[in-house]
């Protein structure tokens, strides 16, 4: 497997483009927005900017990672004669759904369809295609250049071949698969979601502040980023939707997002993508203050 489309420009799309072109394979990268797909492309220049300064990779490395990427806003374009589409659209479903149906109907016979979905059904994704052998959930941890874990999640139908092929094509990419079973969550956000919200309940019950929260799961838990920063890092809107699948999912009160939650999503603060979340991030990513909001 050489050629590989990815479906989605925003965070995690052009994080796993960066990966899967820096390891040499060709990338088509596919979004409804060519203003978004300009800017990952400038996101993925700076990330490898970064990468040579810190000597990890050379000058030629950055030139031949960018030479790999094509970009496309015409999906059927986009997914001609590639092996294998991963798909990195926003979390939600019936959009999920959608692109699927016309993924199975565009692609050639063969090209196996991935998802990084944080916690839609891989079975019922696959359902709407007439491929679920080859559909399989392929989920990179943000930022994807960095992170070595992959969820390598396992619908119902999908075949023990492309289970293996997939795993197998991690690990060529540098990062360490685990394969896990279809379930909402699946396991990283099953364990990492009840987290999150729980620290938001925190907040908003007025337990501490913002700085006060992180600061004891990063000290008290050796967490290398506290809960509040790390939702603004995923995204608001990313973490609502999970919790939303998972409570329709699991039932009971356990996974109820925080209403703080919900009313900062329906404000807009989406975390660092939107520049404000829990912090204020006008000063860029990596300088972060605590959102005026919280310091009332
Ligand atoms: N943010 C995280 O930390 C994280 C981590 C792991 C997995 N995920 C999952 O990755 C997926 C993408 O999340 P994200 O955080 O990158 O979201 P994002 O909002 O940053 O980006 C989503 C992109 O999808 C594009 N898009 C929407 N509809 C499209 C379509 N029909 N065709 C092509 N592109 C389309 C949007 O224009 C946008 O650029 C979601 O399923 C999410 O759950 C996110």
């Amino acid at each position: 497997m050489k050629n590989i489309t990815v479906i989605g420009a925003g965070t995690m799309g052009n994080g796993i483009a960066h990966a899967f072109a820096q390891k040499d394979f060709n990338v088509n990268l596919v979004d409804i927005s060519a203003d978004t797909l300009e800017k990952a492309i400038g996101t993925i220049g700076k990330n490898l900017d970064r990468m040579v300064e810190r000597e990890k990779i050379n000058d030629e490395d950055k030139t031949n990672t960018l030479a790999n990427i094509t970009t496309y806003t015409d999906i059927t374009e986009g997914v001609k004669g590639v092996d294998l589409v991963v798909e990195a659209a926003t979390e939600n479903i019936d959009l999920k759904l959608k692109i699927f149906k016309q993924l199975d109907e565009i692609c050639d016979t063969n090209t196996l369809l991935a998802t990084n979905t944080s916690s839609i059904s891989i079975t019922e994704i696959a359902s709407v295609t007439k491929r679920a052998e080859k559909v399989i959930g392929m989920h990179f941890m943000n930022p994807v250049p960095i992170m070595k874990l992959v969820e390598v999640i396992r619908g119902k139908l999908t075949s023990d071949e492309v289970t293996s092929a997939v795993m197998k094509m991690s690990k060529t990419l540098g990062k360490i698969p685990v394969e896990v079973n279809d379930a909402p969550g699946f396991v990283a956000n099953r364990i990492l979601m009840p987290m999150i919200n729980e620290a938001i309940y925190t907040l908003h019950e007025n337990i501490s502040s913002v700085e006060g929260i992180d600061t004891v799961m990063i000290l008290g838990m050796s967490h290398p980023m506290g809960p509040l920063h790390l939702a603004d890092f995923i995204g608001l809107d990313v973490c609502l939707s999970i919790l939303e699948v998972m409570h329709k999912g699991f039932g009971g009160e356990k996974y109820i997002p925080c209403s703080l939650l919900v009313n900062m999503v329906a404000a807009g603060k989406l975390g660092i993508k939107s520049g404000e979340g829990f912090y204020d991030y006008s000063e860029g990513p990596r300088n972060k203050k605590v959102s005026a909001q919280f310091t009332k």
